[in-house]
């Protein structure tokens, strides 16, 4: 299931548009309804934003801040937990003027690494910034140190590791089948996407990546083209297995197709098609 809000109007210029999600992914029994009320704050963040007249860019960092400071999602504070037992975290923004973008991959212990993605993107010639140098750089912009991991997460971790070691031993490294069989070991992550009175589009996303990846593995949301994109033609999200979303550069196709001509729901549908005939894959992806 993946939550998403939705928030459209006609403004003076061009018409605002801003959509987020929650991440794909089974959500715990009765943290539906919480879910979807807080995807409703983190929409209404960015919709203020873009309803002032502010740029994409700050309208989809608001929703994302908004989600990753909520521990129900999968990113920031709540995000899941590695085999090793801590969080690392990916992160990606990206503009359409001049195809701006920032990344953070692997980071640890930072509260809101979209913020630190939006520093890379602003503050450095750099596209993207991993591991420990990552956190060396949000230390240096003013980021405290911030422990994601909640007593939820971690309780969550300890039971699937226990039961993971029970099926798969104690160092397997394959995981695709077994994520197939449990789905909800996958993560999710959260993500949104934007249009301002300018005309610029824009889109964020952030998560912890997949619960039980090896320490050092990198998924496709810090990746530009693959689990987050913004071009002239559109801006995207994605959330699923992130493995697959590298492999197609999903977002970055859907953009290409609509240069080409095709609407954005039709670009979407092929893409989303093609994943699925290709890889089997389970992805979700937003766009404006
Ligand atoms: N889509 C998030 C990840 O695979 O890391």
């Amino acid at each position: 299931s993946c939550i998403s809000g939705f928030a459209t109007q006609r403004a003076t210029d061009m018409p605002i548009a801003l959509i987020a999600h929650g991440g794909a992914g089974n959500w715990r029994p009765g943290s539906e309804e919480d879910a979807i009320e807080a995807m409703r704050v983190a929409v209404e963040a960015g919709r203020e934003v873009l309803r002032r007249g502010g740029a994409a860019l700050d309208a989809v960092c608001a929703t994302v801040v908004a989600l990753e400071d909520n521990p129900i999602f999968n990113a920031g504070t709540g995000a899941v937990l590695n085999f090793d037992g801590f969080c690392e975290l990916d992160a990606c923004v990206m503009e359409s003027r001049e195809a701006r973008v920032g990344a953070v991959a692997a980071l640890r212990r930072v509260k809101n690494p979209v913020l630190v993605a939006r520093k890379v993107l602003e503050e450095t010639d750099h596209v993207m910034l991993a591991g420990e140098g990552a956190q060396r750089f949000a230390r240096s912009m003013g980021f405290g140190d911030h422990d994601p991991v909640t007593r939820d997460r971690h309780a969550d971790w300890k039971d699937k590791k226990g039961r993971l070691d029970e099926v798969l031993g104690k160092h397997s490294l394959k995981m695709r089948r077994f994520l197939k069989e449990h789905p909800e070991y996958a993560g999710g992550t959260v993500g949104a996407a934007a249009v301002d009175r300018q005309g610029l589009l824009a889109a964020a996303t952030s998560t912890g990546g997949v619960t039980m990846k090896l320490v050092g593995r990198v998924g496709d949301t810090p990746i530009a083209g693959a689990g987050n994109y913004a071009s002239a033609h559109a801006a995207a999200s994605a959330t699923g297995t992130g493995e697959f979303v590298m492999r197609s550069l999903a977002t970055r196709a859907i953009s290409e197709k609509v240069a080409a001509g095709a609407t954005l729901e039709a670009a979407m549908g092929e893409v989303l098609d093609e994943l699925g005939r290709d890889y089997d894959a389970d992805v979700g992806i937003i766009a404006v």
